[in-house]
């Protein structure tokens, strides 16, 4: 299928608004166009920051708050940490911290950052991620981590105390964590003053975030405090460097952006001159699929370049032998296409590409307080998102963008920026989260954007029938602070409480274990093995007593990999699972859960999810021919995913453990319930309605 391209028609202009430009970016500087072989120290020189060294430095010194705009590769993650400890800021026993919103950056830029420094991972410089801890509590003086993870740690060391200066990263991305963390953190400020902020990021409304830092307040001077120390942030902005990017537009909108990828990646590959390809897809699935399909038609087509192709996915929970093939620069003769999520936009840098293609989608969070639903949904990136996506083909060389979207679509309908996902999730981790820190008056919280009064008031609800909440909003004790302490989802954390008192949390612990990793199984080419080798496990009760089944096999085959194999189960999946579970035990037997094992009584397992989930209760529609249920608390009409034992089964009432969106709701991981349970586990919030509502049909 051919394309049309058209290249965009306003000037040339340099960053700031361009309608549809054709090339942006400030020149180059001259220096930094050799690439290869430099050693790591002349790169590290070589990097726009290193120029402001001692600015920053200064800065520091002298602000609580230092805001740091550059663009992307600029050396903000990788630099300012080592600038900070060679200035003396680790020493001490002092930590110097720097947060990420994604897993996959915070362990990728950690490694980086030992091998500039020559030393261990997990020694000097480490990192955490949720279910894994790769630091050492006397070594570690430069430590990467989520925003989740730090705010969890506030829950043992409010004050942070361990920490000299905080670097929150990618904060343009105003993830639901770094939010809440910047409001968090603006407190501990006052209490603390000798704490340092820098907050990084590759384009921000640098005003509207230091007018969120300025303090106004006056406060009283502290004893021993610097009063050089300046309480307004600091804006320091790295002139970047980068080279001209051309942008082309597709001439009329595609229908299937998948299909449109691929035929666009082939285009580039026959025509375009050696240099990597970049493109932006939206998830693990259309990834996969654009790999296979760009792979097989490589093979097929005789390739008419004279180089060849390595294509490669890139995307959270990638191995890591796939994660270093991603950067690991591409083999003489060679040309590599990365097919990535949003992760390639500003968190990696990936050096090498000339040519991006960019889908114009993403995978979003969406939440509606009305249904009480929320789910990740392919939605329209922003103008600062497509800006960002096309920078990424001018770091080594003029580049090239392919928009998969009209000209007039980007001028006249794209949004200039995204909604921060404060304002478009689900609010029940924040609110426990905020609760558990002691923070009461959640509505007057200072946030750096407010959320919805509705969803505020429909997370309250449903924490107040998950028991986790009393009448007077404060946490219970003990389920409360439990379900706090589990660094997991509220509704998984309580379903592992009620597992106490029903006897089956050896079980439900593995099951939450299994939910925590993407999927258990391999993704093969032929679905009808993979779906054979599901029904060996299949169980009639549904998903999570299939997985149960998965992992008592698993036991047997004593963690074979061979096993794995040969049922199409992924072995590292497997194994992260046996991690997880470990940690998860342990953390329960502190909270004082009995662990106990059900053995074969799956019904007590079925309920215990139920007291966990039973707000995403759903039942069959009757006289439904072709599976459609409906929530019971918003009647919204779902069905379930293929991928489920309980696809076609269609059992009269289910609980799902999540939903995805495409042409229709699809509840993943589905298990069957006895709707007496309901009441049982949630008298609140199922005694206002009947259970069995008569069903309407038009
Ligand atoms: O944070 P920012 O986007 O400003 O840049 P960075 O991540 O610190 O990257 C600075 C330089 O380090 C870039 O030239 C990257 O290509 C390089 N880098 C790398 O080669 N491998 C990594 N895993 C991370 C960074
Ligand atoms: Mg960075």
């Amino acid at each position: 299928m051919a394309q049309f391209w058209k290249p965009g028609t306003a000037k040339p202009r340099l960053l700031d608004d361009e309608e549809g430009g054709v090339l942006f970016y400030t020149a180059p500087s001259s220096s930094s166009s050799s690439f290869g072989y430099a050693s790591l120290e002349s790169q590290r020189q070589r990097l726009p920051v290193f120029k402001y060294r001692t600015s920053i430095l200064y800065l520091v010194e002298t602000h609580s708050t230092t805001i740091i705009v550059g663009e992307t590769g600029s050396g903000k993650t990788t630099q300012i940490p080592q600038y900070l400890k060679e200035a003396g800021w680790a020493d001490g026993g002092r930590i110097i911290a720097c947060t990420q919103p994604r897993r996959l950056a915070v362990q990728s830029v950690a490694a980086r950052l030992a091998e500039e420094m020559g030393v261990k991972l997990g020694e000097e410089v480490g990192y955490t991620i949720r279910f894994e801890d790769v630091t050492n509590s006397e070594l570690t003086r430069i430590k990467f981590l989520t925003d989740g993870v730090l705010l969890r740690e506030m829950m043992d060391d409010p004050l942070l105390s361990k920490y000299s200066v905080i670097m929150v990263d990618e904060a343009h991305e105003r993830s639901l964590s770094t939010d809440i963390l910047l409001g968090l953190l603006k407190k501990i400020q006052r209490r603390r003053p000798e704490l340092r902020l820098i907050i990084a990021s590759a384009t921000i409304e640098a005003k509207s975030m230091a007018e969120f830092f300025h303090n106004r307040k006056r406060r009283p001077q502290l004893e021993g405090e610097d009063n050089r120390l300046q309480t307004e942030p600091a804006i320091l902005s790295v002139e970047g460097r980068g080279y001209n990017v051309q942008i082309f537009y597709i001439e009329e909108p595609v229908s299937d952006y998948l299909q449109a990828t691929v035929s666009t990646v082939m285009s580039i590959h026959d025509k375009e001159p050696m240099g990597d390809i970049l493109v932006f897809l939206t998830g693990q699935d259309d990834i996969d699929t654009a790999v296979q399909m760009i792979t097989e038609q490589a093979q097929n087509s005789g390739n008419k370049s004279s180089f060849g192709m390595i294509v490669l996915p890139l995307y959270s929970g990638l191995t890591r032998s796939n994660q270093d093939l991603v950067f690991s620069p591409s083999p003489r003769g060679k040309r590599k296409v990365i097919i990535s999520t949003n992760i390639a936009e500003t968190s990696l840098t990936l050096e090498g590409i000339v040519y991006v293609v960019d889908s114009g989608f993403s995978k979003q969070r969406f939440y509606n307080p009305i249904t009480d639903i929320e789910n990740l949904v392919v939605a329209p990136i922003s103008k600062a998102s497509a800006r960002q996506r096309a920078g990424r083909a001018g770091r080594v060389r003029p580049g090239k963008c392919y928009r998969l979207y009209t000209e007039d679509y980007f001028v006249n309908e794209m949004s200039s920026n995204g909604i921060p996902e404060m304002q478009r999730s689900n609010l029940v981790s924040t609110v426990i989260q905020l609760k558990a820190l002691g923070i009461d008056n959640i509505l007057g919280f200072d946030w750096p954007a407010s959320p919805s009064a509705e969803a505020m008031v429909r997370s309250l609800e449903v924490l107040y029938s998950l028991g986790v909440l009393d009448d007077d909003a404060k946490l219970t004790s003990p389920v409360g602070f439990q379900v706090a302490e589990l660094p997991l989802d509220p509704m998984v954390s309580k379903m592992i409480i009620a597992s106490d008192k029903l006897e089956c949390s050896e079980e439900i612990i593995t099951v939450a274990a299994i939910l925590s990793v993407q999927s258990i199984w391999i993704s093969v080419k032929g679905q009808r093995e993979l779906d054979e080798a599901k029904l060996r496990f299949a169980a009639s009760e549904g998903d999570h007593v299939t997985f149960l089944n998965v992992y008592r096999g698993f036991l047997q085959s004593n963690k074979s990999s061979k096993w794995c194999h040969k049922n199409f189960i992924n072995y590292h999946a497997m194994k992260k699972v046996m991690e997880v579970r470990e940690q998860l035990r342990r953390v329960a037997q502190r909270l004082g859960l009995a662990l106990k094992s059900c053995q074969n009584d799956i019904q007590v397992l079925r309920k215990a999810v139920t007291a966990g989930f039973f707000a995403n209760a759903c039942r069959l529609e009757a006289y439904s021919h072709n599976g459609t249920y409906k929530t019971l608390r918003g009647s919204q009409e779902v069905y379930i995913h293929p991928s489920s034992v309980l696809f076609r089964v269609n059992p009269k009432w289910v609980i799902y453990h999540s939903l995805v969106s495409t042409d229709r709701q699809y509840m993943r991981n589905v298990i069957s319930i006895d709707p007496s349970w309901l009441r049982e586990a949630a008298p609140h919030f199922y005694n206002k309605q009947p259970l069995n509502p008569p069903t309407h049909h038009h």
